[in-house]
């Protein structure tokens, strides 16, 4: 293989270009020509492709984002989208394809393999950790450090006031970070997308808790489990609970990527590398443990990863 090319597509997510710097440095020491393309499988369309050398990814393997930048894409969902990205990889010589991102971006790269023979590898880069195969996407660690940072912060407040706090946390479809960052943050409880649950059990669950003597109440809610400003109206209405919310939003998803991404998304980026110059088409690096291993993007796709919901009986064994 002469040359490569990369891409980030869908949320950004911390770590992303550490393993861009991975990619590019790897690929250069084996004699491999490395190309980014900017802005996902829209930069691709648009053909804004550009060789990567190794000052291009000088001093970011600390930094947030992705300097190639993301989106997500309409036009590629269409056949002709599709076929203009094709062409334009050809007329660019390139031979292999590296996808970073969740599992949309994933897919649009699972298109390309299966129905245009173009030679990709992907590697899972979500905060939302819902990516089947993989313990651990790019960007999770990062993600659920900063929440439990904000929790901390939170709690000082929830402690000094005797108050409730609701804090919203993103997740549309998966409550992996509500539910870890509960555990972690040592908070009540963690709404989740996954489990259907009576709120009212919740607010007389915090009710006794205050009647017990604990001072303050932490409740993590997953964006896709409801909102901060709901539950906290019914804390209020039901329980006569002083309550506030805080919504973390895009607070989780940029900043610098904690020691455990960046090496996650190091050793990711040479096993991309190395994958395809072995002939690993069509595949995901995932991590089972310690080590890592390539999977079938289809497999990674199709299968959907199971939130361990007995976490949720941990989180409440905690709290007694
Ligand atoms: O998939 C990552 C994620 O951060 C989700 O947790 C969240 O629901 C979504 O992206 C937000 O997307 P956007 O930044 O496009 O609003």
């Amino acid at each position: 293989m002469k040359k490569i090319a990369l891409m980030t597509s869908g949320g950004d997510s911390p770590g992303m270009n550490a393993c861009i710097r991975s990619i590019v440095r790897t690929s250069i020491s084996k004699g491999i020509k490395v190309c980014g393309i900017n802005r996902g499988y829209e930069g691709l369309i648009n053909d804004d492709i550009f060789e990567l050398t190794s000052a291009h990814v000088a001093n970011i393997i600390q930094r947030g984002g992705t300097i190639l930048k993301s989106a997500r894409s309409k036009k590629f969902m269409t056949t002709e989208g599709q076929i203009e990205a094709v062409n334009i990889l050809n007329r660019n010589n390139i031979e292999g394809l590296i996808v970073i991102g969740g599992e949309g971006s994933l897919t649009g790269a699972n298109i390309l393999y299966k129905q245009y023979n173009i030679k990709v590898m992907g590697i899972p880069g979500s905060i939302d950790n819902d990516i089947y195969g993989t313990d651990f996407a790019i960007g999770v660690d990062s993600a659920l450090n900063r929440i439990i940072n904000a929790i901390d912060i939170i709690n000082d407040t929830a402690s000094s006031h005797d108050r409730t706090f609701i804090i919203e946390v993103m997740g549309r479809n998966c409550g992996y970070l509500a539910l870890m960052s509960s555990i972690a943050g040592g908070a009540e409880y963690a709404f989740i997308p996954e489990k259907n649950i009576n709120i009212d059990e919740i607010v007389e669950m915090v009710k006794q808790r205050y009647k017990e003597g604990k001072s303050r109440s932490i409740i993590i809610v997953a964006e896709g489990a409801g909102s901060a400003s709901s539950i906290a109206k019914i804390f209020r209405e039901k329980g006569y609970i002083d309550t506030r919310i805080t919504v973390l939003g895009h607070l989780q998803r940029g900043g610098s990527p904690t020691y455990f991404d960046r090496m996650l998304a190091t050793a990711m980026g040479i096993k991309a590398v190395e994958g395809l110059i072995e002939g690993e088409y069509g595949k995901m690096i995932a991590l089972k443990g310690s080590k890592l291993y390539y999977i079938p993007i289809e497999e990674a796709i199709s299968k959907k990863k199971e939130l361990e919901l007995d976490m949720l009986d941990i989180n409440k064994m905690l709290n007694v």
